[in-house]
């Protein structure tokens, strides 16, 4: 995808979710973490899923970025099913068109903050001076420029997310999807966490998923979806319609 300064929505589905089930064994017993989801993003959609705590959010995420396989259903990235993948060609659709960004940051301590953002790319055969190139662009994007070197034991928790923002969007993906990013954030910190992703959703065109218990960032959403016990349970459309 050609990253510019707006965003041409063509209303194509970047991830479709359907009938997806997935139970987890328990003793003698199964969990039904989730229970017939049907979902879609298309290209540019800023979507977040709300639920209370089990509700399946975590579960769905980790089927819709293509880590863990559901029980039952179909997830389709860029309109293509994934069932029958193998791990290698999944890898490399994570790799190269999805960004996660979690609740802990899962930054790798011992690398410095433009090891971390480097570190996708380590994965791909793009050249070292582009490598570097790409990791200064998105510093600057996160507001870290000159952050570089340090680790993120050298960090706040929101310098922290913004690195693992930063790492999200190395590759170039279509699609970030975001597991309670402002959970272990305090509000006005995770208020900025949730500024900088809208500004890149608007940007650059990428699609956003955010699963979220924090009612404070429904504000930034197009879509809002509710999710209990396994099951998506109604839409609401919110903000202004994104242009055609
Ligand atoms: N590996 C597992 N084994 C068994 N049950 C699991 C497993 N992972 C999740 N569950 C169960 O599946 C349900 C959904 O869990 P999930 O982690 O997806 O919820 P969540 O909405 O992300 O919650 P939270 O807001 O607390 O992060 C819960 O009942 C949970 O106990
Ligand atoms: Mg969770």
């Amino acid at each position: 995808m050609q990253r510019g300064s707006f965003c041409y929505v063509n209303g194509a589905a970047v991830l479709e979710a359907r009938n997806l089930t997935k139970e987890y064994p328990l003793g003698k017993e199964n969990v039904r973490a989730l229970d017939g989801v049907d979902f879609t993003a298309v290209q540019g959609d800023f979507a977040v899923i709300n639920g209370p705590s089990g509700s399946g959010k975590t579960t769905l995420l980790n089927m819709l970025a293509l880590i863990d396989r559901p029980s039952e259903g179909e997830v389709l990235f860029e309109e293509k099913p994934t069932s029958r993948l193998t791990e290698g060609e999944l890898a490399l659709l994570r790799r190269e068109k999805i960004g996660l960004v979690f609740q802990t940051f899962n930054l790798i301590p011992v690398l410095s903050v433009a090891e971390n953002v480097e570190y996708p790319l380590l994965l791909t055969k793009t050249p070292r001076g582009e490598r570097r190139e790409r990791v200064a662009a998105r510093l600057d994007e996160v507001g870290l420029s000159g952050f570089g070197k340090r680790h993120p034991d050298e960090l706040c928790g929101g310098q922290r997310q913004r690195v693992a923002v930063a790492r999200a969007l190395v590759a170039q993906p279509r699609l970030i999807l975001a597991d309670e990013p402002t959970a272990n954030l305090d509000s006005a910190t995770g208020k900025q966490i949730m500024e900088l992703l809208q500004g890149l959703n608007t940007g650059h065109c990428v699609t956003f998923l955010v699963v979220t218990h924090d009612p404070s960032v429904l504000g930034y959403a197009q879509r809002v979806l509710t999710i209990r016990d396994g099951r998506i349970q109604g839409e609401e459309k919110r903000g202004a319609p994104r242009p055609a």
